[in-house]
């Protein structure tokens, strides 16, 4: 090769490598709600706080509302370094088989939000993202959504009332034993095809967050919710381990810095988001909204009780004995 040639294949190599250079790091954000969710509202606030605090050398594209992966597809996709990121509810990760998680899905573990922060925050939400790691999944953040609700197309005021229901939850073995708990048949389905299974009767019920409830319209096809408070939506905000591992130390930190940043938004603004999602139900009139009186509430509570036990062996009774100390203690503090 003549010596000009070689020059030039050495400069066409050099302006490759700066365009490469100068090529942002794309993180694809995947996720199953609508952007008008604590979620989804938190997915663009990181979006904004990163690509703000790494000057561009990050762009990060979200896709909501199960766009380009459905529940079980996106966890899937996240190992094999399809997308970058998710946020998937803690109720997910069975199938990974990090069923521990799970523990979240106990009925009436939580009544208030403080309680559960100061869990995911401490020894034990930091013990569970441990579980991740030998998956290739890093967790970088707890987000809160809200507490879950009842919806069927009869009232739902005493247990019996859920007897022979069919009632659709999230693949969690525990929520398949607190359905049972309630007399009614567990269905597991991914989130996008709750509302067209609930249209055409494939399910009579569900169990949600009046956010996630409003946001995908479950309110024109419910008759009837029960302001339960039974359970929570929580979500573990996660990366492919490769890909983290692989960043730039700096970018790696702006990233840091963003997600903290967005994570106290979301925890923030969600109670808020819930509250206005239920006060837009109501006055949609589709759906008959009932308060469940303390006394039922407590009847409920402890027909749910035996859960506990049967499953301290899957979820860990160090695990359990430390959420009902920090429970305790919040409860005191009240
Ligand atoms: C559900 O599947 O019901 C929720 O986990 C959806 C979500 O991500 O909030």
């Amino acid at each position: 090769m003549k010596l000009v040639q070689f020059a030039a294949a050495v400069i066409a190599f050099a302006l490759f490598t700066a365009a490469q250079a100068q090529q942002p790091v794309v993180v694809k954000f995947s996720h199953v709600v609508t952007d008008e969710t604590p979620k989804g509202k938190g997915a663009i606030r990181f979006k904004e706080l990163a690509e703000a605090k790494t000057k561009g050398r990050v762009k990060v594209e979200i896709y909501p509302n199960s766009q380009l992966y459905k529940d079980r597809e996106e966890l899937e996709a996240l190992q094999l370094g399809a997308v970058q990121m998710l946020a998937p509810s803690v109720s997910k990760f069975g199938p990974l088989g990090v069923r521990k998680f799970e523990v979240f899905d106990l009925p009436y573990m939580f009544d208030d939000e403080r309680s559960l922060e100061r869990v995911v925050e401490g020894p034990v939400g930091k013990g569970l993202f441990k579980l991740l790691e030998p998956k290739g999944i890093v967790g970088l953040a707890y987000w809160f959504n809200g507490f879950k609700e009842f919806t069927a197309n009869k009232p739902l005021r005493k247990l019996d009332d859920f007897k022979g229901l069919k009632i659709r939850i999230q693949s969690s073995k525990i929520l398949e034993g607190e359905i049972k708990a309630f007399g009614a048949i567990p269905q597991v389905m991914a989130f996008s095809e709750v509302y067209t299974a609930l249209q055409q009767g494939v399910v009579d019920g569900e169990e949600n967050t009046p956010s996630n409830k409003y946001t995908q319209k479950m309110h024109e096809v419910q008759k009837h919710m029960t302001l339960s408070d039974h359970g929570v939506v929580m979500y573990a905000v996660i990366v492919n381990k490769k890909f983290w591992d692989a960043l730039p130390a700096d970018i790696r930190r702006s990233l840091v810095e963003a997600m903290a940043e967005s994570t106290q938004y979301v925890w923030d603004i969600a109670k808020k988001e819930n509250d206005d999602a239920l006060v837009k139900i109501k006055a949609a009139k589709t759906t008959d909204v009932y308060v469940l009186p303390s006394t039922e509430k407590a009847v409920w509570r402890k027909a749910m009780l035996p859960l506990y036990q049967e499953y301290e062996g899957v979820v860990g009774k160090d695990t359990l004995q430390a959420i009902e100390k920090t429970v305790a203690q919040s409860s005191a503090k009240k």
